[in-house]
């Protein structure tokens, strides 16, 4: 658990708070940002305001960062979209296959790691949650939830 405070850091031209990380069991890991905009207006349990912007990162290793995958909610839609990291470009647009792994999950607004960025929010620390699956697969639900011990719950 890690108990660096939730800032705002100025990162690929927009002002982002770190909320979250997510190590996987193949060495990588994630580190999932939220616009600084619309934290005020972001209430537990309920589905994120519109213009909310998540940026996350994929570490291969500590060095190595890959593509940055973003996602932004327009008129109630989920957008999505990425880019390298030296090359901030936040295109969206309504994708198939980002939107068919996101979208089972609606208790969390297709936001996996939503209660890890209200507990962020709330308790000014950033979120660690581990999430035993290789790759993106994702886990169940429950492993992205804070200071349970459920993280090992897998989806099939
Ligand atoms: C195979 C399933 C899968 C696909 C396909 C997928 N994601 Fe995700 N995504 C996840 C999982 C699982 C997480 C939670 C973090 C983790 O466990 O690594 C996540 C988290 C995210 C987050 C952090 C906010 C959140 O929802 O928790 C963003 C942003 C994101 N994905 C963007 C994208 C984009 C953009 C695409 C398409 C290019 C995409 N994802 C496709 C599984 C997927």
């Amino acid at each position: 658990m890690t108990t660096d405070e939730v800032q705002v850091q100025s990162k690929y031209d927009r002002s982002l708070a770190h909320y979250a990380t997510v190590p996987r069991n193949d060495g990588l890991f994630r580190q999932m940002f939220v616009n600084e905009e619309v934290i005020a207006s972001i209430q537990p349990g309920k589905p994120l305001p519109d213009g909310t912007l998540i940026v996350m990162e994929t570490w291969y290793s500590p060095e190595n960062l890959g593509t940055v995958f973003v996602k932004q909610k327009q008129n109630g839609e989920w957008q999505y979209g990425s880019f390298s990291p030296d090359r901030p470009n936040y295109q969206m647009r309504f994708s198939n296959s980002c939107h068919s792994c996101h979208a089972p999950f609606p208790e969390t607004d297709s936001t996996l790691t939503k209660p890890l960025l209200e507990a962020a929010l709330q308790t000014r620390q950033v979120q660690t949650a581990y999430c035993d699956r290789a790759g993106r697969t994702p886990c169940a639900p429950e492993a992205y939830i804070p200071d349970t011990d459920t993280a090992m719950v897998f989806l099939n």
